[in-house]
């Protein structure tokens, strides 16, 4: 299959390009690298088969000469996570929303098969707390308007509105990924992202910060695992029309992953609890705990994740410390 993976350079989407060459696909990268980094695909750099195009996903020309030679998309290239929306409202609107309509537009008028990568920050405050696990089915719940951190749900969610519009208007074959916290070598601290933040930290021998009082739970599944399922759904076509969430049900609250990360880096930083308003910005709202429901997953695929937690943090210690080593300490590489 000749697959175009938009944000190809970036943390999923490298993996991903890495997976989709190694069973024999032939592989196309779309990536500005705002947040993405060309030496995330030193591995496939170069070999036949694959190709890098530096562009945007807003530059519709561009992206249709693509697609016309594609047979399946990817469509992994976004202003990603909740500190980027925080930082810059107005890009990551234009990106996520104008861009992917773009993407899916042209993947349309083929009938490419394709994926979208959406995210579960889409149920929004829906927590489990009570409740069984986020089913895909659940409802959603956002915030106002007024706090910007819901936009980037927000934009995800007319994203994922499109795609099954697309599919039930033109037969687009789309299935719409809602990936859970994803995590492993390559993701950057930079952008919010908690675990390579208290990885290099834990390596610098500087604070681990926690935001608000680190019970707040979440589920770290292995990029790894992640790529393993998107590989499978894009050649499943019972999948097609759905939407799917990819991810790991075992919890940790964010106490116990900075507990895990000191640990495993034999690291002697403190870990201290920075308040949501200093972190963010007053009114800034977070949930208690988010866990998926895998069981679509596990009937279309019979996936699992694999990876557990000391694994994933042991994988994402050794990657930051080749990037301080790079970088001579600098601390600018993250
Ligand atoms: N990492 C996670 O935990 C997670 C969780 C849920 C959903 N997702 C989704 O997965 C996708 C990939 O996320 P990631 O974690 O790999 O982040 P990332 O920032 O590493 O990847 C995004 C990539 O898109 C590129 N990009 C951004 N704007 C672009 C544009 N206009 N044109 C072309 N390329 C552009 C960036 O340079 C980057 O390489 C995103 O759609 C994100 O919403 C990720």
């Amino acid at each position: 299959m000749r697959v175009l993976v938009t944000g190809g350079a970036g943390f999923i989407g490298s993996h991903l390009s890495e997976w989709l060459h190694a069973r024999g696909d032939v592989v196309t990268i779309l990536d500005d690298l705002s947040t993405g980094r060309r030496d995330n695909l030193s591995a496939i750099d170069g070999c036949r088969g694959v190709t890098f195009v530096e562009g945007s996903i807003l530059d519709e020309p561009m992206v249709a000469r693509l697609i016309d030679d594609a047979d399946a998309v990817c469509h992994y290239a976004a202003a990603v996570g909740v500190k980027k929306i925080m930082d810059e409202p107005v890009a990551t609107i234009h990106t996520n929303v104008d861009g992917t309509a773009i993407v899916l537009r042209h993947a349309a008028r083929r009938r490419c098969r394709t994926i979208l990568a959406s995210t579960s920050e889409v149920y929004g405050k829906l927590m489990n707390v009570e409740t069984a696990p986020l089913r895909e089915d659940s409802d959603w719940r956002l915030g106002p308007t007024s706090v910007r951190r819901w936009a980037y749900a927000a934009t995800k969610a007319v994203d994922e509105f499109l795609a099954l519009a697309l599919h039930a208007e033109q037969g687009l074959p789309i299935t719409i990924v809602r990936h859970f916290n994803t995590v492993g070598p390559r993701q950057r601290g930079r952008y919010g992202m908690v675990l390579p933040r208290f990885a290099r930290a834990a390596l610098l021998g500087t604070p681990l910060e926690v935001h608000g009082d680190g019970q707040q739970t979440r589920c770290f599944c292995h990029v790894q695992d992640a790529v393993r399922a998107i590989a499978e759904l894009l050649s499943c076509q019972k999948s097609i029309g759905h939407v799917v969430n990819v991810g790991t049900d075992q919890e940790a609250s964010i106490l116990e992953l900075a507990n895990c990360v000191r640990v495993e880096a034999k690291s002697a930083s403190p870990i201290t609890l920075v308040p949501y308003h200093s972190a963010y910005a007053e009114g800034f709202e977070d949930m208690a705990r988010r866990t998926p429901d895998l069981s679509k997953l596990e009937s279309l695929l019979g996936w699992r994740p694999e990876t557990q937690l000391a694994a994933i943090v042991c994988d994402v210690l050794e990657d930051q410390r080749q990037r301080l080593a790079r970088v001579g300490h600098q601390g600018d590489d993250d």
